[in-house]
């Protein structure tokens, strides 16, 4: 941006900066879209720079002091193992995810735990007002006097309040209520929360504190416009579920502290979110017993084994074009995978509606449940009961052959935890693992043997 330009155009929708006027935005095509904004010099671009040092001294790696960085940790295992093993001191995370769905009650919840651990934290809520974060943390439990609690949404007082306090731990809850006096535009507006999130950066950066923000995602799925604040952040952790089941999942999408495919599983009860330590057991909760099309396999999620159920109903189609659907998977994944049905077993199911649902309303992406959707798929068309005792995992080839998968072992080792006694599995992925007591692993070579067995 030239010297001394006190004005520019931001699209409201992707963050497209420009210096005109402009009626469609040349980075995400709408129309309408660009407002002109005032930029002050003093926050137009970066101030000072991440670590909130000014020396602009170059050090080598060795005299990078690392000792004060311990992690803290929240006391919530499913937390801790999403953000990497704890929260790093002076880090700042996004959290996101739709309304209702228990981002503040989550963070409440980590105050109260880290409040009683000694910590000071810092709650600042805009959206909400004492006396309704009062009654919620009167479902959770009792609080320590360590925990303050602070109504605002002016980001000016909020950061001289964090530099007053010096918390360990401060919860900005949401950054869309966040208002920056020096820019003109709307709380909740792209250029609002991505400059509310940079001086909250600066904050985190330069005193050590860490800082928790809370973003709602918008209607196009994304928190606060397509990601303008992914990037700024440190960590980005989605919260998800339906609103309707009881359980949420927290998902690590960005982190520069440890790995992103972790994924934390709590319920919602009464009290506030309860730990799922066993989500296993949690998901195949229900599982109809003898019914066809149902089955059993395991997907890993991060460095964790998680065991679901797949159903799977093919009936008969009354219209021309039959009926798919996919619940919980990549549609494009399933009509793939009849079509190597068809091809390769001569399965007839052309003239059939097909639907797969993964129960729980978990969705998964690994390819490793391939042949659990088409051994459901064709027990459902066949009209054959798979064993309830039996899993399946591997992935499907277009040649109808079954590849290995990673970490076979723990998927293994999970199931017979559960009290399974078979599982059908990848040949290649036979030789690698040594079967528990009690359990029988068949491999299989291709999806005609595994269809085969049943
Ligand atoms: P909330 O944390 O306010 O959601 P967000 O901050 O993401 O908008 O959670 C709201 C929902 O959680 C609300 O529908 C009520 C429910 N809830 C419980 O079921 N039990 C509880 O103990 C609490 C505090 C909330
Ligand atoms: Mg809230």
């Amino acid at each position: 941006m030239a010297k001394g330009k006190t004005t520019v155009f931001f699209c409201q929708n992707c963050g497209y900066e420009s210096s005109k006027w402009l009626g469609q935005c040349p980075g995400c095509r709408e129309w309408n879209t660009m407002v002109e904004e005032k930029v002050s010099g003093k926050n137009g671009g970066a101030r000072g720079n991440a670590t909130g040092r000014k020396d602009a001294e170059p050090v080598s790696l060795g005299e990078v002091d690392l000792s004060e960085k311990a992690r803290m940790t929240t006391h919530m295992a499913e937390l801790d193992r999403v953000l990497g093993g704890g929260i790093v001191p002076g880090s700042l995370t996004l959290v996101g995810g739709d309304p209702g769905i228990g981002k503040s009650t989550l963070l409440l919840q980590v105050c109260r735990h880290m409040a009683a651990d000694g910590h000071k934290l810092l709650y600042i809520s805009g959206e909400e007002s004492l006396q309704q974060i009062k009654l919620r943390a009167n479902r959770i439990g009792d609080f320590s006097e360590n925990l303050l609690l602070l109504c605002e949404t002016s980001l000016e007082t909020v950061e001289q309040t964090i530099r007053k306090q010096m918390p360990a731990v401060a919860v900005i809850d949401s950054i869309q209520t966040m208002y920056h006096e020096e820019i003109s535009s709307a709380p909740g507006s792209i250029s609002q929360v991505r400059e509310s999130t940079n001086v909250l950066m600066q904050l985190a950066k330069g005193l050590g504190v860490s800082i928790f923000i809370v973003g709602h995602v918008t209607k196009e799925g994304t928190v606060a416009g397509p990601r303008v604040l992914e990037h700024m952040v440190d960590t980005v952790l989605y919260f998800e579920g339906d609103r309707h089941a009881s359980y949420r999942i927290l998902r690590g999408v960005k982190n520069r502290f440890g790995s992103t495919n972790e994924i934390g599983v709590f319920e919602m009860k009464e009290e506030g979110l309860s730990e799922v330590k066993n989500a296993s057991e949690f998901m195949l909760s229900g599982k109809p017993e003898g019914a066809s099309g149902s089955v059993v396999s395991c997907s890993m999620e991060g460095t964790r084994p998680i065991l679901l159920e797949i159903q799977a109903l093919v009936c008969h189609s009354n219209f021309g074009i039959p009926r798919r659907q996919a619940i919980g998977m990549d549609f494009n994944r399933l009509n793939l995978l009849m079509a190597v049905l068809e091809k390769r077993l001569n399965l007839q199911m052309s003239d059939c509606d097909a639907y797969v649902n993964l129960a729980g309303g978990m969705r998964i992406v690994e390819p490793a449940i391939d042949l659990g959707v088409a051994m459901a798929v064709a027990s459902s068309f066949k009209n054959r009961v798979i064993d309830d005792k039996t899993i399946v995992f591997g992935e499907i080839g277009l040649s109808g052959e079954v590849r290995g998968v990673s970490m076979a072992a723990q998927r293994v080792a999970e199931a017979a935890k559960l009290g399974f006694t078979t599982c059908i599995l990848p040949k290649v992925n036979v030789g690698q693992i040594k079967p528990p007591a009690g359990m029988q692993v068949i491999g299989v070579g291709t999806v005609r043997d595994a269809i085969d067995l049943i």
